[in-house]
């Protein structure tokens, strides 16, 4: 295995933006590091017109620093770009730069004229002031090379698996080819058996899944995913499983984005489950031992 960031040391820092305060907390205290508070407001109210501030609020000259944020939403990234001007500014050895959830991962090519590779824009600019990177289930890991500095990506899965464990979980469904993969890691962890469908995207809130007959009558089920937008794919999995008699089924995904009322939609699954890659009602587990084993030597 490939250690990106430096050998840990006593003194190490970890500085973590508004987007993943709880998981660089987490993650200070795996790793023994001392977290730096950061000011995100210049003065109460913040600025009117919107724009992001940020302010190291004790010296990081001379230290290796790990910095945590999220790219998502938009704001973020600029928050990101800032803390990295002031890491630069305060003198800071060494940046590791987390990104739980890389967002514009997805848009990892150009998949019609005139598109940009947004998922390459963005890392361009992220390596400027970063010496290594560790992204957590990027949806693609080729857009890794995009960083130009050492990059590695850790899957969040084990941490799915830690939490379904225990909870009598009988199969592990995939909503789609993508995610067999993941399917296989958490039913692999589990010990458990696991099942796949097979999933066409129409448009952003339409997806068509094609009937399965699945050996689901009076089971438990977690349908895994790596990242729950609408909530469309996951929620038409489950229909499928209550058509065919599953006792009980659990959603569970690394990223819970939750966009436009997903939660409403996924009201079919008894519960849903995410990390802290990004926060949200459904955060149940952290990815901070799987990010702190790549910090160890
Ligand atoms: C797609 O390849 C991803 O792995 C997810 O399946 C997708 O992003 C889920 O989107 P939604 O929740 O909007 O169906």
């Amino acid at each position: 295995m490939k250690y990106l960031a430096p050998v840990l040391r006593d003194g190490m820092k970890v500085v973590a933006g508004s987007a993943s305060l709880a998981l660089g907390k987490e993650l200070a205290r795996a790793i023994r590091a001392d977290l730096v508070d950061v000011a995100f407001e210049k003065h109460p109210g913040g600025f009117p017109d919107g724009e992001r501030y940020v302010r190291l609020l004790a010296s990081v000259a001379g230290e290796d620093v790990v910095l945590v944020q999220s790219t998502f939403p938009d704001a973020k990234i600029v928050e990101l770009f800032l803390l990295q001007d002031a890491l630069a500014e305060g003198g800071a050895r060494r940046v590791t730069l987390v990104i739980p959830y890389f967002g514009y991962g997805r848009q990892d090519k150009k998949f019609e004229a005139g598109e940009p590779v947004s998922a390459r824009a963005v890392a361009h600019r992220l390596q400027i002031h970063a010496d290594a990177v560790v992204t957590v289930s990027v949806h693609n890991p080729a857009v890794l090379s995009f960083f130009g500095v050492p990059a590695r990506d850790v899957s969040g899965m084990p941490a799915i698996a830690r939490y379904l464990r225990g909870k009598d979980v009988d199969l592990v469904l995939a909503p789609d080819a993508n995610a067999e993969r993941f399917a296989a890691e958490v039913g692999g962890a589990l010990g458990v058996d696991t099942d796949f469908l097979e999933k066409k995207r129409i448009d952003s809130f339409t997806v068509e899944t094609e009937p399965k007959a699945l050996a689901v009558r009076g089971k438990s089920v977690a349908i895994v995913d790596d990242v729950i937008s609408t909530g469309t794919t996951i929620a038409t999995a489950a229909k499928i499983l209550r058509d065919q008699g599953a006792k009980r089924v659990v959603a569970a995904c690394v990223h819970g984005l939750f966009s436009s009322n997903a939660l409403t939609r996924l009201q079919a699954c008894d519960e849903v489950v995410a990390t802290d890659t990004l926060l949200s009602p459904a955060t149940r587990v952290s990815v901070a031992p799987e990010v702190a084993a790549v910090m160890r030597p």
